[in-house]
Parts: C-alpha cells; sequence; structure tokens
C-alpha cells in the first residue's frame, strides 16, 4: 500500500498502445492510473466511457491517462468497441489500458478489494484512482468498492487543486472549485502573505478571535 508522497514504482506492463514502462509512458506530466475489476462490467464501461469523452479536460490539465483492467489486452481491445459506442464516439482510443490478467500490479499497487470476490472466490480489483506528481510520487489515492461507480468530475476537480497548491502557498476550501477564492496556508505569516498575494487576502471574523480563515483570490495555475 502506497502512502501520499510515496514514489509509485517504476513497472512495464502490456497494454492496448503495447509495451508501456510507467515513468517514460508519464515523462514530466501529471498522471492518472485508475484500475478497474474486469472487462465487459456495466460500472466500469460508463467509467471508461466518462474518462473517454473527458479526455480534452485531463489533455488541458497536462495529465497523462492510464487505466488498468484484469484481463487480457485483446479483450481490452474488443471491450474498447463497447466503451466507445457508451460514449458516443469513435477512431483512435486516446489512452492505454493495462492488461493486468493475473492481476500482479493489481497487488503491487494496493488495488484489491478484499470484500468482493469474482466467481473463483479471488478479491476484485477495487476501483482505485491515482493521482500522480510529476515527481512520481502519490499525490492522491481513492478506493472505491467495485460496486460504486468513481465520480470523474471531481477528480478533475482534486487535480485543479493538486496543481494550483503545488504552484502557489495556498489550500482550497470546502467545495473549492476552478477560480473560486483560495486559503492562505496556516504556515505563511501575515507580513508575507501580503507580499505573496498581491491580489489582497482577507480575513474571515469568527467568535475565537482568531484570524486563521484567510481568503486570497484564486492564484493563476
Ligand atoms: C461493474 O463494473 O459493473 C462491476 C464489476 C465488478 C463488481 C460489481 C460491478
Amino acid at each position: 500500500m502506497f502512502n501520499l508522497g510515496d514514489t509509485l514504482p517504476n513497472f512495464q506492463a502490456e497494454t492496448t498502445i503495447g509495451t508501456i514502462n510507467l515513468y517514460d509512458y508519464l515523462g514530466d506530466s501529471w498522471g492518472i492510473l485508475f484500475s478497474h475489476p474486469s472487462d465487459f462490467t456495466p460500472v466500469c464501461t460508463t467509467e471508461l466511457a466518462r474518462v473517454l469523452t473527458l479526455m480534452p479536460e485531463f489533455d488541458k490539465r497536462g495529465v497523462k491517462v492510464l487505466a488498468l483492467s484484469c484481463d487480457s489486452v485483446d479483450s481490452h481491445c474488443k471491450w474498447i468497441e463497447d466503451i466507445q459506442a457508451v460514449a458516443g464516439s469513435s477512431g483512435e482510443f486516446p489512452y492505454p489500458i493495462i492488461a493486468d490478467e493475473d492481476r500482479e500490479l493489481a497487488v503491487l499497487l494496493g488495488m484489491l478489494d478484499p470484500v468482493e470476490k469474482d466467481r473463483d472466490g479471488l478479491p476484485l480489483t477495487c476501483r482505485a484512482v491515482f493521482v500522480i506528481g510529476p515527481d512520481k510520487t502519490l499525490r492522491l489515492a481513492i478506493l472505491y468498492p467495485a460496486t460504486t461507480g468513481r465520480n470523474f468530475d471531481e477528480i478533475l476537480r482534486v487535480i485543479d487543486s493538486l496543481q494550483i497548491v503545488e504552484k502557489h502557498q495556498v489550500a482550497t476550501p470546502v467545495d473549492w472549485k476552478a477560480g473560486e477564492m483560495c486559503m492562505v496556508l496556516p504556515s505563511v505569516s501575515d507580513q508575507d502573505a501580503a507580499c505573496l498575494f498581491p491580489r489582497g487576502v482577507t480575513v474571515r471574523d469568527v467568535p475565537s478571535g482568531k484570524s486563521y480563515l484567510r481568503m486570497t483570490p484564486a492564484p493563476q495555475p
């Protein structure tokens, strides 16, 4: 199991675009790796179709997309036709799907769900989402059970937050969306905040009288 900030190990994998090496595939970009229990399953198909539709959003953020499912490359290639039909798209499929038939990678990356089992009683791969930073460290990990489809709008929202926090000394408040007010990090002094955030810092009054709710307009990402 990997913790936030851990460097993900490099690995080679068979995919729908041939053999890839994780680090070469990602280059200096951000990445998202998301896993699936198996091909031709209903929830997974809707998820991969959603990611297909959202590709311009991932591209805009400079995020390389990589899916994993525990079936063969041949099976993935046939499944892609269904995914494209569900997404209403055609042409070249824009992101690779790793074939993890023996679940070796799912085990390595801690993506198994011990509760959900396949027909042979083996644990299924859960719906894991890893966001990987340009330095190959794990920046976000969410594990969903196989029975709950992910919300990829939320994942894009978190990527927006991760990317703004990477560059500026801010945090993003509850339900934040790109462009909305950010919060000055508690570790930044008022004096430094005045220099770091020339667009201004507003302090929200709270009964404690402590001035820790410091808002500033979203810096340019
Ligand atoms: C699905 O993708 O629909 C699914 C896969 C495994 C278990 C439950 C649902």
